[in-house]
């Protein structure tokens, strides 16, 4: 269990970071919504590491902090591609809090599998969202004005806290 839950510390670091390089990749790109949107997401994956982090601390579990690996950075190469790589890389980690929630229930650790159900929410709403905004590429379109008009809605979007960052301020438009 213990190794479980460290890996997934390691798991929301590397989606915090690797969120961060697809908002750097999209602020370069000129597209300020998108990149606000992730600027926000990666301050959420931080703060998923963070819960985890504090719960193996005060279990007396002795959460260690991971080395995190760059980032793809430079092989983005479009906003529905930042989008579909987020969404594979949140149904790898439903998969991976699924195999511990599993773990939990068989080895009898109840506290840890109700700690664990707070993400198991979280997941169902992260795979959503990006499947949503996906949906977006196939109604709105992927010409140059369609992705435009998706990076705004993309920008209106982040409100959902935990942004934290120099990112600049989204237009209110919407
Ligand atoms: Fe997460
Ligand atoms: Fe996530």
């Amino acid at each position: 269990m213990k190794k479980q839950l460290n890996d997934q510390v390691a798991l929301e670091a590397a989606a915090s970071h690797s969120y961060l390089a697809m908002a750097s990749w999209a602020e370069l790109a000129g597209y300020q919504g998108t990149a606000s949107y992730f600027y926000a997401q990666s301050a959420e994956e931080r703060d998923h590491m963070l819960r985890i982090v504090n719960y193996m601390n005060t279990i007396g579990a002795g959460a260690v902090i991971p080395k995190i690996d760059k980032p793809a950075a430079a092989s983005f190469k479009s906003v529905e591609d930042l989008i579909e790589t987020a969404l594979k890389n949140e149904q790898a980690v439903t998969k991976a809090i699924h195999k511990m929630a599993q773990t939990a229930q068989k080895g009898g650790d109840y506290a840890t599998f109700d700690f664990l159900s707070w993400f198991v929410k979280e997941q169902v709403h992260e795979e959503a969202q990006f499947e949503d905004i996906l949906q977006k590429f196939d109604t709105i379109g992927r010409d140059g004005v369609a992705v435009n008009e998706i990076d705004k809605i993309l920008g209106a979007r982040n409100g959902g806290g935990g942004t934290g960052t120099a990112a600049p301020a989204a237009p209110d438009a919407a």
